[in-house]
């Protein structure tokens, strides 16, 4: 199971972070080629954001499936598909991502969105979802590029030392994106499209949130993989930044697609 102090996130934060990647879940849908298929599945579907927009989307899709090993989230996601008045078609079940309970070729798409980075072991699931998938079928996978983000702080050595930090210390998984195409390779897909779109934030305050960065900078200092002499400093060119409005940080978030 997810270490929930590890790179855990709570409903308010999957809200929040919906609306910043509101534009990367719509291309997301579309490379589902959605209007030919019947039966999808998203896996690590947390609150059913995804699953709910897409049953309201494309009324066609008469069996969506959402799986999340959180419970709240499967409760929550289901409590959405009511009032979304879509819970005929949208059903939401307690599930791994590691032994998906479905038999092979079940679903027409299989999508997954911000779950490998969770991941201790992402193969096992990438061969999970290819499993379920129907031959022919297509597969949708959306990851951050956690590394990839940058941050003007002026303390530029330090900013790829705890970028390295977030990824490799604070997340199961935080290399998730880049290693994936590697790892359909491994699997045998090799007609794998990528599309890399980069989010950029003005707005501190919602970086801090989205980037779950003071929980992080803590951990780094209890850790002692930042002095608090660094600790201090760091802290105090963003606060710096964002009075003087030169904030400023960009992510890359990686969408896969491919036929099944
Ligand atoms: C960052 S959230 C993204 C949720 C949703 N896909 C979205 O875009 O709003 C990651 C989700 O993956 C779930 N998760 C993590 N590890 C999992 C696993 N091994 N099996 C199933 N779900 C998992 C978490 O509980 C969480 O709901």
């Amino acid at each position: 199971m997810m270490n929930k102090n590890k790179g855990y996130v709570n409903q308010d934060y999957l809200s929040q972070a919906a609306q910043m990647f509101a534009p990367i879940k719509l291309n997301s849908y579309e490379k589902l080629q959605a209007n030919n298929i019947h039966s999808l599945i998203d896996v690590g579907c947390g609150t059913g954001i995804d699953t709910t927009t897409i049953a309201q989307l494309h009324p066609q899709i008469k069996n969506i499936i959402g799986v999340d090993y959180d419970k709240e989230m499967v409760e929550q996601a289901d409590k959405l598909a009511k009032e979304k008045e879509c819970s005929d078609r949208t059903q939401h079940q307690h599930a791994n991502s590691y032994e998906l309970p479905f038999e092979d070729n079940s679903f027409d798409a299989v999508r997954a969105e911000r779950l490998f980075m969770h991941l201790e072991q992402p193969e096992k699931a990438l061969r999970e979802m290819l499993r379920i998938a129907k031959p022919g079928g297509r597969m949708v996978i959306v990851e951050t590029d956690w590394a990839s983000m940058s941050v003007n702080n002026g303390l530029d050595e330090l900013e790829r030392r705890l970028s390295h930090y977030f990824a490799n210390e604070f997340l199961n998984n935080g290399y998730s994106a880049r290693r994936l195409p590697g790892q359909f390779k491994a699997a045998g897909i090799e007609n794998v499209e990528i599309e890399i779109k980069s989010l950029q934030s003005y707005d501190f305050q919602l970086w801090l949130l989205l980037s779950q960065h003071t929980v992080m900078m803590e951990k780094a200092l209890q850790d002692n993989f930042v002095s608090q002499k660094e600790f201090d400093a760091w802290n105090s060119n963003l606060e710096d930044n964002s009075s003087k409005k030169s904030f400023f940080s960009t992510i890359n978030i990686m969408t896969f697609s491919c036929d099944t």
